[in-house]
């Protein structure tokens, strides 16, 4: 039977790439070895990894004054090391929109004078704040630009106007849509949502905003030590990174960043468009603010959403149970689930519908 994996990460890569990982997996281009045995200090790959930022930077369109940093530790280490870096003048805004940039907000309490300048904890993060006024004299804001337990997603509408560096977490959107990184002093991203198998993240930074990090930043979390050594300070998870640069080179060949927003955008109006011609499907979510990555929705009851979850996977459509903060399903659909999983996802949606209205 064929899966739809609509995980909302670690999640799909496309087949294609798979593939050619299993193709090389045993022998690397003729090298004798896999990319998992290969020292990080070999010739080949260093191709592998130099190639890898090199694509990253042509798919993102990255100006020339920022760095792009292969690091460890997840997304959930930057929310530590972004103010560890960043914080100079000691004091940053933080926008709540979920429990990734609480968590995140939480953490930079511990660095400095940072402080929550809006939060839509009040509706159960079902929007996206407009309009947050923010202090002066910060060294930045922080946002997550997609709220992958909540389904929402900033637009230009929401987008903060600040006067400081703006922060993003990019964890469940990146390379899903167009964005202008110069509009950003710092982006990071987990890669295990739209780039590549877990033990990856990305960070990309304003040169500028490199080189302050506090006196106990550990070695390894300083930006300064990463961009220094290119990332290869350490041993760096080679294969994930090699990975990363396959789904590089795949986006590339599907036409980049623009075609793939173009393929979203189409998928998530499936999906939004048969839930809201439904009465007995329902997404919360503030209309111009839902995400095109996660998509949340309930059933009339709990004992629905439960025999939802376990008919979908009898049916090859698996991982779509919601985050226990939300209840419900949640179909995430990242650049690698195609179309037709989103279609075979609502022809059952709508055979569940009948049987059991
Ligand atoms: C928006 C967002 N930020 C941060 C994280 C945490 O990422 P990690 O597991 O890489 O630490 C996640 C994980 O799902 C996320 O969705």
């Amino acid at each position: 039977m064929k899966v739809y994996n609509f995980s909302a990460g670690p999640s799909m890569l496309p087949e294609e790439v798979k593939l050619e990982a299993q193709k090389d997996f045993v022998d690397y281009k003729g090298s004798g070895m896999s990319v998992t045995e290969m020292s990080h200090r070999s010739k080949w790959y260093d191709e592998i990894h130099m190639q890898a930022l090199a694509d990253l930077r042509k798919l993102m369109n990255i100006p020339d004054d920022y760095y792009i940093l292969f690091v460890q530790g997840g997304a959930s280490q930057q929310f530590a090391a972004v103010p560890m870096n960043l914080l100079v003048k000691g004091r940053a805004d933080y926008i709540v929109t979920g429990n990734f940039a609480n968590k995140a907000a939480k953490e930079a309490v511990k660095y400095g004078d940072c402080a929550v300048a809006a939060s839509s904890k009040d509706a159960t993060y079902t929007y996206i704040p407009e309009n947050v006024k923010f202090r002066s004299d910060l060294d930045y804001v922080h946002i997550t630009q997609n709220n992958t337990i909540f389904g929402t997603r900033y637009t230009g509408r929401t987008y903060p106007v600040a006067d400081c560096p703006i922060v993003s977490d990019m964890s469940s959107m990146i390379l899903s849509e167009e964005v202008d990184v110069s509009k950003y002093g710092l982006i990071y991203a987990g890669a295990q949502k739209n780039i590549a198998p877990a033990g990856l993240t990305i960070v990309i930074v304003r040169k500028d905003l490199v080189g302050n990090e506090k006196p106990y930043c550990p070695t390894m979390l300083s930006y300064k030590t990463q961009a220094d050594a290119d990332s290869l300070y350490n041993t760096p998870p080679c294969f994930t990174i090699y990975m990363a640069g396959l789904v590089f080179k795949h986006l590339l060949k599907m036409g980049g960043v623009k075609e793939m927003q173009k393929i979203n955008e189409y998928k998530a109006k499936l999906l939004y468009d048969f839930i809201d011609s439904s009465s007995f499907y329902k997404n919360s979510v503030k209309v111009e603010d839902r995400s095109l990555m996660n998509v949340p929705f309930v059933a009339p009851t709990d004992e629905l959403n439960a025999k939802f979850v376990k008919e979908a996977e009898k049916n090859g459509l698996v991982s779509i149970k919601g985050h226990k903060l939300v209840g419900g399903m949640r179909a995430s659909i990242y650049n690698a689930m195609p179309v037709e999983g989103v279609e075979t996802l609502i022809e059952f949606m709508k055979k569940f519908e009948t049987e059991n209205k």
